[in-house]
C-alpha cells in the first residue's frame, strides 16, 4: 500500500530529453509520485505534450520555467501557460515584486478566460545550486543566504504568490515568519546514498519533510538510479522510518 500523505509530497523532476523517456518515467513512477515536473530541457526539446499523460495518471504537473522577464512579458507568459492547461509554475523572485504580481494577474485572468482550478505560483528564491560564498562573491549580496531568502519570500508573499521554492534548511524560517500555509518547495534533496552533483544547499528527504516541506523534488537521486522503482521505495522507506508526522 502506498502512504499517499508522502505520495502527495513528492515531485519527480522529468529531466530527460526525450518524451519517450519521461512517459517511461512516468509510467514506472506514478504509483508513488503525486507531481511530476517539467522543467527547461523537457520543455525546450518537447514543449508541454506531456501535460496530458500525466494529468490521466492521476498526478498533477508542475512547469518549472522560472520565468524572469520584463512585467508586461511575465504576464502574457503566464496567461499562455494557464491557457495551455498547466495550473502550477514557478517565476524568479528577484524579478521584483511587480513582475511576480504581474504573473498572478496574467495566470488568474486565463483562469477565469478558461475556467481552470486556481494557478499556484511559487517564487524561486535562491537557487539551491548557490552556496554563501557564490552569493557574496558573484552576486554582490551582502545578506546572509537565509536573511536573502527570507526577504524574497516575503516579497513573493506581498505580491500575492502561492509560497516559495528553497532548500530544506530555509523551511523552519520561512514557515515561522510567513505562516505554515505559505507553500516550499524544495529541490537539492539528497538521500545520503545519492551523489550530490551541482547541488549546494541539499538535505534529505526526511529532513526536509520533518522541517516542513509542503513538496520535496527527487530528480537525478531517482533518475539515474540503476533501478527508478527500487529507489523511490527506499526513499519511502527512510522517510516512513524516520517521519512520524507521515505515518
Ligand atoms: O537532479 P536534482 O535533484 O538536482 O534536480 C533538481 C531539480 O530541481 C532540477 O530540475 C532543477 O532544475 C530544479 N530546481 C533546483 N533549484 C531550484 C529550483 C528548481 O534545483 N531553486
Amino acid at each position: 500500500m502506498i502512504n499517499e500523505k508522502i505520495r502527495q509530497k513528492l515531485v519527480l523532476a522529468l529531466d530527460v530529453e526525450t518524451i519517450e523517456k519521461a512517459k517511461t518515467l512516468v509510467d514506472k513512477l506514478s504509483p508513488y509520485v503525486g507531481v511530476f515536473k517539467v522543467g527547461l530541457e523537457l520543455f525546450c526539446g518537447c514543449g508541454l505534450e506531456i501535460i496530458n499523460y500525466i494529468k490521466e495518471k492521476n498526478s498533477d504537473f508542475f512547469l518549472d520555467v522560472k520565468l524572469h522577464d520584463i512585467p508586461n512579458t511575465v504576464e502574457r507568459a503566464s496567461y499562455n501557460i494557464i491557457k495551455n492547461g498547466a495550473t502550477f509554475f514557478n517565476v524568479h523572485t528577484t524579478g521584483g515584486i511587480k513582475m511576480m504580481k504581474s504573473a498572478r494577474e496574467g495566470a488568474n485572468k486565463a483562469s477565469k478566460d478558461f475556467n481552470t482550478k486556481k494557478p499556484l505560483i511559487l517564487g524561486v528564491s535562491v537557487l539551491t545550486s548557490i552556496d554563501e560564498q557564490t552569493l557574496k562573491d558573484e552576486l554582490s549580496n551582502k545578506k546572509t543566504l537565509q536573511e536573502f531568502v527570507l526577504d524574497l519570500a516575503k516579497n513573493a508573499k506581498s505580491a500575492g504568490l502561492d509560497g516559495v521554492v528553497a532548500s530544506a534548511n530555509e523551511i523552519r524560517l520561512i514557515k515561522k515568519e510567513l505562516g505554515d500555509d505559505f507553500l516550499v518547495l524544495t529541490p537539492g534533496i539528497r538521500p545520503l546514498w545519492a551523489n550530490v552533483d551541482d547541488q549546494k544547499r541539499i538535505n534529505t528527504p526526511s529532513n526536509a519533510i520533518k522541517n516542513g516541506a509542503d513538496f520535496i523534488v527527487l530528480g537525478r537521486a531517482v533518475t539515474k538510479a540503476p533501478d527508478v522503482v527500487e529507489a523511490i521505495k527506499k526513499i519511502y522507506e527512510e522517510i516512513e522510518k524516520e517521519v512520524q508526522e507521515v505515518i
